[in-house]
């Protein structure tokens, strides 16, 4: 993959749009090292002697006149033992050990290797001396953190017989087997490997969608679910919830492994990230969140430039797990910043731009970077599956939705979680509007549901469709005033205000309420539609929607999403069918 190494030299400088001369032979995607100090770029385009390079690093100090070195290989990512735990920079270098060399100053240049060399790691192998193998297969594993084992595949492109493999403590650079090829060449396998971000790696097959990426957050799981291997977008305002709900999805949901793209909005929200990411308790395994996640964090001084390429180290790696047989979750926040880099580069190299100043080919761009979400059969001989499912955070300026990055992601992602600043400011959180969000993976995951509640769907819908009867109701409400609307009319009102307070209203920082899994949501939705149901006879029969929410017990199905029992549901639910069947008895003797 690697071409040969050519020398030029800068022509010009504007911010980080390096233009450079004398790389014959660079391709569009080489990686070069731009001037003295050697600062990290790509070749973004070439128009006759010019080079134009987008540049990772910041490029004030930079002169005409000083060396660029075109390496002839494209953007990797280093692959191997040492990547979960981290917390890397835009460009995989890790930030602690950045903060180590050169303190909090501008680290520009600075060459280090994603991977630790020094550390050793105990290899165990998985197939013997003789064996054929070929890409993709297992050759041994690695316990890398006390809940991942890092599986060691034949690199891509590799087949061969096992010449040698053994037990024993390596470092990422040291041999630990060699392959000899049916033309008799023996390749060296290492633990550290190589893959071009921009290139989605290889698979063997790609596979429907069957299983939902539960994440214990109500709103999400039981009305806007995501699938593994699918994909959803988190739109809204500032303070509207983006990073409290997709840290929830980190710390909670069924990924086995998490990556967390950090393109901050605040430059101390990524500081925040830095500090106590490794701190986090794993809820599901009761240990440290960082012995399954890999963070890459724009905390460091790295222009907006970096960020665009950060994503794709990051979609890279989760492809990486993916195909050791693994469910990876990629988290972006904010998948904005991303675009703001794309608009930037592109106003530079002044391209006719599209809509807002975003370059023409945003959509195409935003469509690619989604499409290498999915579940697939991995390459190897054994059948293995694995999955990368994609959410990202969307910052749309003022909150307005029909921003081209908003309006565009819209159209590629399978699941669309639309927070709204108005709900957000009554601090009903997640700000989840149940009236803009959807979710395209419903009829995939039917069969999950039915395990835990062969009713999912219908309950589902009936919940959505009081709920948007009731946002109808409240618009007339608002004009002639809730106590004059007919009383079977202010029972959906209050069902629908039970759905929203009981139900999608979920407090991330409760020790109960924070997580909810997928036997209680099921219970406490049953619950709250089926006392409408009960409620709807005894309005109908002339009793007063007021009697029926002065019920003590009726008040209480707002905290059923705090009890941890399933059987303190039905307790508080037979109270209220109790209290109910009271209150009719009462009316039926008043009116008798
Ligand atoms: N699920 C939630 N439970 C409780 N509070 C929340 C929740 N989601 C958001 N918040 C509140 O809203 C604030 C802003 O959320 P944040 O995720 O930082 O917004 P954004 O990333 O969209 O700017 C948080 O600091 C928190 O107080
Ligand atoms: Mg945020």
């Amino acid at each position: 993959m690697s071409g040969r190494e050519v020398v030029g030299k800068v022509k010009r400088v504007n911010g980080s749009l390096v233009i450079a001369e004398g790389l014959t032979g660079a391709k569009i995607g080489d990686v070069v090292y731009i001037g003295n100090l050697k600062l990290i770029g790509e070749v973004v385009r070439i128009t006759g002697e010019d080079f134009a390079l987008q540049c990772y690093e910041d490029t004030s100090g930079l002169q005409p006149g000083e060396p660029v070195i075109g390496t002839g290989s494209p953007l990797v990512a280093e692959l191997g033992p040492g990547l979960i735990g981290e917390i890397f920079d835009g460009l995989e270098r890790s930030e602690l050990e950045l903060w180590r060399i050169s303190g909090p100053f501008i680290k520009k240049g600075y060459k280090i290797a994603p991977l630790r060399r020094d550390k050793k790691w105990h290899f165990v192998p998985r197939v013997r001396v003789g064996d054929e193998v070929q890409e993709g297969d297992i050759l041994g594993t690695v316990q890398e953190s006390s809940v991942i084992e890092h599986r060691i595949m034949v690199p891509i492109g590799v087949r061969g017989v096992v010449k040698r493999i053994e037990e024993g403590d390596f470092t990422v650079d040291e041999t630990i087997a060699e392959v000899e090829t049916a033309s008799g060449n023996m390749v060296e396998v290492k633990m550290a490997q190589t893959w071009p971000v921009r290139i989605p790696r290889p698979y063997r097959e790609r596979l429907p969608i069957t299983e939902p990426l539960f994440t214990g957050q109500r709103v999400i799981d039981t009305f806007f679910p995501i699938a593994k291997g699918g994909t959803a977008a988190i739109p809204g305002g500032f303070g509207s919830g983006k990073t409290v709900t997709l840290q929830q999805i980190a710390k909670w949901s069924d990924a086995d492994i998490v990556i967390y793209v950090g393109c901050g909005e605040r430059g101390n929200e990524m500081a925040d990230i830095l500090t106590h990411f490794p701190e986090l308790e794993d809820p599901r395994t009761g240990k440290k969140l960082i012995e399954r996640a890999i963070f890459i964090a724009n905390v460091s001084n790295l222009p907006v430039a970096a960020r665009e390429a950060s994503v794709y180290f990051g979609v890279t790696i989760a492809e990486y797990f993916r195909d050791q047989g693994y469910d990876v979750a990629v988290i972006v926040d904010s998948t904005s910043r991303w675009a703001e880099a794309l608009r930037d580069m592109s106003g530079r190299l002044e391209e006719i731009p599209a809509e807002e100043g975003y370059p023409a080919y945003l959509a195409e761009r935003i469509a690619g970077f989604y499409e290498r979400a999915g579940r697939v059969i991995t390459l190897g001989s054994r059948e293995r599956f694995g999955s990368v499912t994609i959410m990202g955070a969307v910052s749309p300026p003022g909150g307005d939705f029909s921003e081209p990055v908003t309006s565009t992601t819209v159209r590629y992602v399978g699941a669309l979680w639309a927070l709204d600043t108005e709900l957000a400011y009554r601090r009903h959180f997640p700000a989840i509007n149940w009236l803009r969000s959807f979710t395209k993976y419903v009829d995939v995951l039917v069969d999950f549901w039915r395990k835990h509640d062969p009713e999912w769907v219908r309950y589902r819908e009936r919940a959505l469709s009081i709920l948007e009867e009731a946002s109808r109701l409240e618009e007339i409400a608002s004009v002639v005033g809730e106590k004059s609307l007919p009383e079977e009319q202010r029972l959906i009102l209050l069902e629908s205000e039970m759905i929203r307070e009981g139900f999608l209203v979920q407090n991330a920082f409760h020790p109960v309420d924070r997580y909810c899994p997928p036997e209680r949501q099921a219970k406490i939705l049953h619950v709250l539609v089926d006392f409408y149901d009960l409620a709807l006879p005894l309005i109908k029969s002339g009793i007063p929607v007021d009697k029926i929410r002065e019920l003590r017990s009726v008040m209480e199905l707002l905290r059923l999403k705090e009890k941890e029992k399933v059987e303190e549901i039905e307790e508080v639910f037979e109270r209220v069918k109790k209290d109910l069947q009271t209150l009719r008895s009462k009316y039926e003797v008043r009116t008798a």
